[in-house]
């Protein structure tokens, strides 16, 4: 079959012309045609392969023949809305339910993570009566308005004060950057108070809190894993408060954390959401997402008298392709995969920190994994500009790759889940090399990575053009003395290519 129809020069042409500008591209310099895709592996024009270590949409493998049979057997049968008896939608939903707590027993289908997070909003403000909702720094929650307008990711880029009343934003739960952090006794209550103490504020102004939203281990943000217990804290001070519980898991839902099918089961067995949102992997590629929630809450729902009407939601298509999702994380034990590839990446990543002071932190669970870049390992000083580098590095080793979380340091990990360990180790090998070449150029010393033996040597750098593209912080603001946050006496040692990131980052 062919794979393209323009040569990749018109398909830029055409793409600038016709698509809006603020579509961005991965690699806006040097764009990446995809043409073909299987398992966790994709394929540019010319056939050359690429591993993909970032799409978490492509769960089960990108093109996976099970899950395309399902989608092309039924379209060929039926497609048609959900007013019509059909019995994909009542299976799925059924198997569906069955991998969560009892409660967690109705289901809305939707068609994207967007539209799951706002239909959760309208079901939460339904239910509680009250309007505001308390969400987290840095969370990304989906593009519609009414997600932007919590999503301080985004809106904090327009300006302070594209802040509305009716949110609330309480500190992420980042026990290696946050507030409150490893060496603390007791984070997860003090996170949790701090919610407390917002909603207590909240309060005072004569407001009334509707939700908390937070995605289980938060993605955009860093790849954050909220210390256990927090979030059955913070439902305590939110329920008491007259509001709902509101789990966001369209990045990290459906087995990616390995020992639990939802990530929100990380923080122990008696902690149950009122309302818990999916998407991206649920339909590995098809546009296919559910908001899940508790009988009284759907009733109260139902109660305003409004039909919720859903075009495409719940299609016999959808269903059928959300069923042989789970067919094969099932058949395949990709959630057994995840665990042991998952680990077995983490403890390569933890082998690269011992030698290379470049690397701070190492954090995930399952296939779900950040490595957190720094200049100073004392001051945890964010190493946004090697980021980015070793990001281009890798796709000129054909390894696919971001960056992101408020300071865009922290590479990040979240691939098709038929990732092996093969291919952990080769891009962990591809990450070792460039670390070391950038270690190399930066005359870091390697051979003794104590805590300061990067206040001593990996600071020893200067800003360059590359930092400079960068000096813009996240979210509009201003972060870093030099768009590096380099705080260390600076002398000219490290060269980059002459890549050019944009100061916008693009969101995987
Ligand atoms: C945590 C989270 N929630 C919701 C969304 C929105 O999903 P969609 O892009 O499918 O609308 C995203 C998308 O990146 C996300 O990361």
């Amino acid at each position: 079959m062919a794979t393209e129809i323009f040569n990749k020069d018109t398909t830029i042409e055409l793409r600038n012309k016709h698509i809006g500008p603020s579509c961005k591209v991965f690699f806006g310099k040097d764009p990446i045609k995809i043409v073909r895709a299987k398992g966790q592996y994709m394929y540019n024009e010319k056939g050359e392969r690429y591993l993909d270590c970032i799409n978490n949409v492509a769960h089960v493998g990108h093109s996976h023949p099970y899950v395309v049979n399902a989608a092309v057997k039924q379209m060929e049968l039926l497609n048609t809305n959900s007013r019509f008896l059909h019995d994909n939608l009542v299976q799925y939903a059924q198997r569906l339910t069955a991998t969560l707590p009892e409660q967690l027993s109705v289901c809305y289908f939707v068609n994207s993570g967007s539209e799951a997070n706002d239909l959760a909003l309208r079901l939460a403000r339904q239910h509680t009566g009250n309007e505001d909702i308390i969400t987290l720094n840095h969370a990304y929650h989906g593009h519609v308005s009414s997600l932007i307008d919590i999503s301080p990711y985004k809106f904090l880029q327009l300006d302070k004060s594209a802040k509305k009343d009716f949110v609330h934003v309480a500190s992420a739960p980042d026990i290696y950057r946050g507030k409150f952090r490893e060496d603390h006794p007791d984070p997860a209550t003090a996170y949790a108070d701090e919610v407390k103490d917002i909603m207590q504020e909240a309060h005072r102004n004569g407001r009334k809190i509707a939700a908390f939203i937070a995605e289980s281990l938060q993605s955009c943000g860093g790849q954050i894993i909220p210390p256990a217990g927090y979030f059955q804290k913070v439902a305590q001070h939110v329920r008491k408060a007259g509001g709902v519980f509101i789990a966001d898991e369209v990045q990290v839902g459906f087995g990616r954390v390995g020992k639990h099918f939802w990530a929100f089961q990380l923080q122990g067995e008696d902690f149950t959401p009122d309302i818990v949102t999916m998407g991206k992997p649920m339909g590995n590629g098809h546009p296919l997402s559910c908001v899940v929630t508790t009988k009284e809450i759907a009733e109260s729902f139902m109660s305003s008298g409004m039909e919720y009407f859903n075009t495409f939601g719940g299609n016999p298509v959808s269903c059928a392709i959300g069923n042989a999702v789970l067919d094969v994380i099932e058949k395949q034990d990709l959630q057994g995969n995840a665990d042991k590839v998952g680990n077995y990446l983490i403890e390569l990543l933890n082998e690269q920190k011992e030698k290379h002071p470049l690397i701070g932190d190492i954090r995930g669970v399952g296939l779900f994994v950040g490595v957190d870049m720094v200049t100073d390992r004392v001051k945890r000083t964010p190493a946004t500009a090697e980021a980015q580098h070793v990001i281009y590095k890798l796709k000129e080793h054909n390894i696919l790759l971001s960056a992101d979380g408020p300071h865009r340091n922290i590479l990040k990990f979240k691939p098709p889940m038929c990732f092996s360990e093969e291919d952990a180790k080769f891009a962990v090998d591809n990450i070792d090399e460039i670390l070391t070449a950038i270690e190399n150029a930066t005359m870091v010393k390697t051979d003794h990575v104590e805590s300061n033996a990067a206040e001593n040597g990996a600071c020893k750098r200067k800003m360059t053009s590359y930092d400079n593209e960068h000096s813009s912080g996240e979210n509009g603001h201003h972060e870093h003395t030099n768009g590096n946050g380099a705080a260390c006496g600076q002398q000219i040692v490290y060269s980059h290519d002459s890549h050019k990131v944009s100061g916008k980052r693009i969101r995987t």
